[in-house]
């Protein structure tokens, strides 16, 4: 099987639904953020600290090139569709968006301290979600709006879709 990828902004839900998905399905879950944590042996945090965003993304890309493209579930940062070229290798992927609305993400992020971008007060993070939003559509096969839903509702619905 193909492997799937989730996508969608910080909050909406993708680590949380990688495993319960990757438990229901028996699959291995691979997440890029850890992938990354644990590539380059430094926290994300300290990543965006030292080297800035640009070097993040180089990583991060990285490493969703070297995901297995079978038989796994993979977890995405929220800015991983940030390049065109994250987008394209996406596409190509079976690729489920995650839509949450604002509202559910403020609440969820409220108490979060180690999303350097989220915790960045210089940054207009409701423009960023609006702005990223295309990139979501474009790179996925599905979206799934998780508003309201439990979890085991929104792993029910993507097995349905990818069946
Ligand atoms: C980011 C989201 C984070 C992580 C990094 C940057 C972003 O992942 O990759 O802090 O640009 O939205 P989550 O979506 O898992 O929070």
């Amino acid at each position: 099987m193909d492997s799937i990828y989730l996508i969608g902004f910080m909050g909406s839900g993708k680590t949380t639904i990688a495993n319960h998905l990757a438990k229901k399905l028996r699959l291995p879950v691979q997440d890029t953020d850890k992938m990354v944590e644990s590539y380059y042996q430094m926290k994300i945090k300290h990543i965006f600290e030292k080297y800035g965003e640009a070097t993040f993304r180089m990583y991060e890309q990285n490493m969703l090139s070297r995901s297995k493209k079978e038989n796994c579930i993979v977890s995405t940062g929220g800015g991983i569709i940030e390049t065109q070229e994250n987008v394209d290798m996406l596409k190509s992927y079976q690729t489920i968006f995650l839509q949450t609305s604002w509202e559910v993400i403020v609440d969820r992020l409220k108490e979060d301290k180690d999303r350097p971008i989220w915790n960045n007060q210089q940054r207009d993070k409701l423009a960023l979600l609006h702005k990223r939003t295309d990139n979501y559509m474009e790179a996925s096969s599905f979206i799934v709006n998780t508003d309201g839903k439990t979890s085991t509702q929104i792993v029910d619905e993507i097995i349905t879709l990818i069946k």
